[in-house]
Order: C-alpha cells, then sequence, then structure tokens
C-alpha cells in the first residue's frame, strides 16, 4: 500500500472541523477477485500534508510547510523535487496546470501548459504518404515550448510566502547529493532504455550501458546546476538566459524546432476556474486549456441530471457512468481547444440545463453507439499529480507531464533535463487516433502559439457549508477525467473513505473507441454479462490512471498516493 506516516504531531490542527467530513459513511465493497482491498488507510496528518506518485518529492514538499512555507510553497518545492526524482513525469522541460484554493477563499487556476513553436504547422505530421509519421513522439520534433519553469516560478510569485531561493532547496540538495536509486526507478529506466538512450541522456541515466543499479546513488550536476542558476535569478535564465540558449543549441543539434524567440514568448496563463457543483458540493477545477474541468463538470452534471446513483458496481451504475462519460468525451474531442485561438463554448458544456437535454439521450436498457450520438452546435503515459493542503487551509491541485515516460526523450545536453512529446496532444490528422487513441477535431489542431488540448484534471471540491473537503487529479491521458470524475463520485455518492475511492475499480470511456474499458477483475462477471447484453463493447485495462489525493477527515487529513502507483503523502 503507498504511503505511510511521515510525521504525525499531537495536537489537531484548531481549524479542521471536528466533524466528520463525510458523515454516514458506508464500508465499500469491491468485486470478489479485485486486487486491491476495501477498508485500507491513508496517512494521516492533523496540520498539512502532501500526496504524490512519488515518496521523496512528498516530503520535500512536507518539509517545506514545517519550514513556514504555504502549499504553494509546498507544491513549487515538490513539483521541482519530482523533476529530479521522478524524471518519467517530474519535470522543467513539460508543462502543467495549478488549481489553487487559500483558506480565505480565494481561488486560481494556472495554466502553464506548452505551446506549438512558431515553426508548427498544421500537417507537420503528416507524411507524404499522407499517413502520421511518428515524429509527434518521439525525438526532437514532438516538443511544445516548456511552460513549467514559468508557471511554478509564477505561481511562487503570486501566493508564495518563503524565498524562491529556499523553496528549490531540497531539489537541489538532491541533484546535487543525489538519492537512492530504487527497484521502482530502476524499472522505469530499464523500460524506456531505447528513448532515452537515443539522445544525450543516456550519459546520465545509463553511465555504463545500463540503468544505475539499485540502491546506488544518482547525482545530476547538470540538473543542480540549472536548478540552482534558477533559484538565483527566476524563470529568466530558462527563457532568455543561458538555460534558454542551452534549449535552442540542442534544438538545432537534433532538428528540432524550439526557438530563443519560442522560448522568450512563452508565458504562464491565470485563467478563471471552471466552477460547479455535484449534488450541493462545489467544484472547482481546471479550464481550457485543459479539457479536464469541463469534462469532469460536464461529465457530473449529466449523472445529476440522470437521477439519484443506484449502488457502486452494479450495471445500472457501470452503465449510467459509461454513457455520461461518452457523451462528454464526445464535446470534449470536438468542441475544446486553446482559448486563445478557438472560441470554447464553456458555458453551455458546463451548464445544468444542457446537461439535463444530454441525461435524456441516456436510454435505461442498451447502449448507444458514439456514431449515433450528436448533439448542440460544433463540427459533424508521463503525467503527475500532486495535492497539497497545509496548516493554514490553503490547498493546491497540481498536474504536471512530459506526456510520454521521460517525454520526447530528448535531453538538454548542459541543463539536464528531458523535453516533453505534448505536441501529440494535438489533433495531428484529422480523423486519426493519438497515442491516448483519442480522435480529436479542428478545435486542437496545430498552430503556431497554440496549447494542445489536455486532459489534466486538478480539481478542489468542497463540502456543502464550504469547507475544504478534497484535493485531487491525476495521471493516465484522457483517463485522467474518469480517475478524477470517480473518486469525486465515491466519496459524494458512494460514501467512501479516502483509501476505498482511491482502490476501488474504476471504468474508462472516451466515446472512441466505442467501449467500455474496465480494471482487470474490477466488475463483477455477471455485471459484465449484463453490459454486453445491453451492447456495450468492453476492453480491459491492468489500470486506469493514478491518481494522488487528500480529503478531510475528523481532526485533520488524509492524504494517499495511488495504490496503482508507487508514491506516497507526507506531512505533520
Ligand atoms: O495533457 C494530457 O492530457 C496528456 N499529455 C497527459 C499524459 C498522461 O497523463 C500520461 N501519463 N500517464
Amino acid at each position: 500500500m503507498a504511503g505511510s506516516v511521515w510525521v504525525v504531531a499531537a495536537t489537531p490542527s484548531g481549524r479542521q472541523a471536528d466533524e466528520p467530513a463525510i458523515p454516514n459513511r458506508i464500508p465499500a465493497v469491491f468485486p470478489a477477485a479485485w486486487r486491491f482491498p476495501a477498508g485500507a488507510h491513508a496517512t494521516f496528518a492533523p496540520h498539512a500534508i502532501v500526496a504524490s506518485n512519488n515518496r521523496l518529492a512528498a516530503d520535500v514538499g512536507a518539509a517545506v510547510m514545517k519550514q513556514g512555507g504555504n502549499a504553494v510553497d509546498a507544491a513549487v518545492a515538490t513539483g521541482f523535487a519530482l523533476a529530479v526524482t521522478f524524471p518519467e513525469a517530474g519535470n522543467l522541460g513539460g508543462g502543467g496546470y495549478m488549481v489553487i484554493r487559500m483558506a480565505d477563499g480565494r481561488t486560481a487556476a494556472l495554466d502553464y501548459r506548452e505551446t506549438a513553436p512558431l515553426a508548427a504547422t498544421r500537417d507537420m505530421y503528416v507524411g507524404a504518404n499522407g499517413k502520421i509519421t511518428g515524429e509527434s513522439v518521439i525525438g526532437p520534433k514532438a516538443s511544445g515550448v516548456p511552460g513549467a519553469v514559468a508557471g511554478m516560478i509564477e505561481a511562487h510569485r503570486k501566493y508564495g510566502v518563503l524565498p524562491i531561493s529556499r523553496v528549490l532547496a531540497p531539489a537541489l540538495r538532491l541533484a546535487t547529493e543525489g538519492f537512492v536509486v530504487d527497484s521502482t526507478f530502476f524499472r522505469s529506466l530499464s523500460g524506456e532504455k531505447y528513448r532515452i538512450g537515443s539522445f544525450a541522456g543516456k550519459s546520465v541515466f545509463f553511465p555504463n550501458g545500463a540503468a544505475p543499479p539499485i540502491g546506488s546513488r544518482l547525482v545530476q550536476p547538470q540538473l543542480a546546476r540549472t536548478i540552482k542558476l534558477i533559484g538565483d535569478s527566476g524563470s529568466t535564465v530558462f527563457y532568455r538566459g543561458s538555460i534558454a540558449d542551452s534549449i535552442a543549441a540542442e534544438m538545432q543539434r537534433s532538428g528540432g524546432l524550439i526557438t530563443k524567440e519560442d522560448l522568450a514568448r512563452y508565458q504562464p496563463i491565470w485563467r478563471r476556474p471552471v466552477r460547479s457543483s455535484y449534488r450541493g458540493y462545489a467544484l472547482i477545477s481546471m479550464p481550457p486549456s485543459s479539457s479536464g474541468g469541463t469534462t469532469v463538470t460536464e461529465m457530473l452534471n449529466i449523472l445529476e441530471a440522470y437521477g439519484p446513483p443506484s449502488p457502486f458496481g452494479t450495471t445500472e451504475r457501470i452503465h449510467a457512468l459509461a454513457s455520461a462519460s461518452q457523451r462528454a468525451f464526445i464535446d470534449r474531442n470536438s468542441k475544446l481547444g486553446d482559448p486563445g485561438f478557438v472560441k470554447v463554448p464553456l458555458s453551455t458544456l458546463t451548464s445544468k440545463t444542457y446537461a439535463q437535454a444530454i441525461a435524456r439521450t441516456i436510454s435505461r436498457d442498451r447502449a448507444d453507439p458514439t456514431t449515433q450520438l450528436v448533439f448542440g452546435a460544433g463540427e459533424g503515459n508521463e503525467t503527475t499529480h500532486y495535492s497539497v493542503v497545509d496548516r493554514f487551509g490553503n490547498a493546491v491541485a497540481t498536474t504536471t507531464t512530459l506526456n510520454d515516460l521521460y517525454g520526447s526523450g530528448v535531453f538538454v545536453s548542459g541543463a539536464g533535463f528531458f523535453l516533453n512529446d505534448e505536441m501529440d496532444d494535438f489533433t495531428t490528422k484529422s480523423g486519426t487516433p493519438n497515442m491516448f487513441g483519442l480522435i480529436q477535431g479542428a478545435a486542437n489542431s496545430i498552430a503556431p502559439g497554440k496549447r494542445m488540448l489536455s486532459a489534466m484534471s486538478p480539481t478542489i471540491v468542497l463540502d456543502p457549508k464550504g469547507n475544504l473537503l478534497l484535493v485531487t487529479g491525476a495521471r493516465g491521458g484522457p483517463r485522467i477525467i474518469s480517475a478524477t470524475s470517480q473518486i469525486i463520485l465515491d466519496v459524494i455518492d458512494h460514501r467512501m473513505s479516502l483509501a476505498d475511492a482511491m482502490s476501488a475499480p474504476r471504468i474508462h470511456h472516451q466515446s472512441l473507441p466505442d467501449s467500455i474499458r474496465v480494471e482487470t477483475d474490477g466488475v463483477e462477471p455477471a455485471v459484465l454479462a449484463r453490459l454486453r447484453a445491453m451492447g456495450h463493447h468492453i476492453y480491459e485495462l491492468s489500470g486506469i490512471a493514478s491518481a494522488a489525493s487528500i480529503m478531510r477527515v475528523r481532526g485533520g487529513w488524509e492524504g494517499m498516493d495511488d495504490p496503482r502507483s508507487h508514491g506516497g503523502a507526507a506531512g505533520f
């Protein structure tokens, strides 16, 4: 089970209500063969907590809060630490989203998604034979202009309380002094030998032709220098200074598109969060350029309109979930894109009236093929999430990504980090699935300076009294939307504990391919048979996304990394 208690202080923080956050809890019952037990425990901390897919990074966030930092300081410290200890997804060469709710009620959403380089063109990944080339998933042409450093520094500038050099000190130490390679990291590196070994990161991660052995210490002096420079002089050095020079040089050497002009133009954007409600609970989530908050909201609105929830794991519940998801993804895939480039019908997609109309299209007793569902106007794996709550009650949900494990594989020589392969999140060719099987529309076509549509869904949930209840989000491409929604539904509808909501089997329907993805042994065989009889195609997956969540409980907080992952929660 992921996570253990880092420090548990004796006195619960005064400001947490001493009532159970979710009254009338119901013990969860999972299918007999399901691999995670019901009734597991999350990590408890009375004051402040971080949950992350990487344990060392969670420790860093908790330590920064112990030194007086707030949740935003901790999120930024965790983000930089992830770039050191979890390079498969943690990054300086990628991008992400941060949803913030301060204890005084202020909310904010920061978009630091990558942008297409100025030299990018709509059909740049379509070869002479009309087929897509594969250059959007590996190699130098796959990268968007990184936003991670600008985003994290901007979040800290606006909301942080500790000096940036102190916030970055733990990541700097981990890069300089190294950290111990564990079996998870060893397996992760070894599994991506081709991607990493094809580029300059080979000398760092495969120094003698193999990944550093388990138990050895990995030091990253180039990355340490980069973090030190950012700590000393902020993001300018990354976008206009010596690190920008290194990125541009790497691109020139290898035939990539990102130039110094692209880097100098990059700006993170503060956006108004998507705010919605579900059965009296309030949701605060990420608006476009991510589809996450909009699609979670549309899906939950459809379910609310569909009627009272059937019990967990039943045919009726899975049919309702899959049908709502199928419909919300039809809108996601055709109507959403970067709002700086396309008109996004955000108020329609998040409206209760619209959801009621869509809910009426769901047949109670049979599946409806995606191709027969048309509504409204419109046409016709690697990421990491972390959640933070501080002792003041400020909360941060952050998801960041390189897209694939280790991104494009391209490693910036001298600066010590991987570049993303986020360009694959664009519609590279109409009607052609991307690496996640998503078939997307013109709203998400490539254009210079445009942000590619994301599924990242960092989300904060308040209880009906307006108290912070849940901080959540996940990794896993479009399955992020399903995992995030279902954790929220498991807590609100099925009255599960955090550990049960994180352990519960999940399903996924992204409209095309037109099938319900289920986790192996996550649905009772009799239920699967009934779903098939209704016309649903069923497709089995070993796991659906990986979340990292925090929930308010009596006397403090519980935090938990996904049992499908290998991270943990740390707090005090
Ligand atoms: O932004 C997105 O939706 C994708 N680039 C996320 C990729 C991802 O979650 C892969 N991780 N498992």
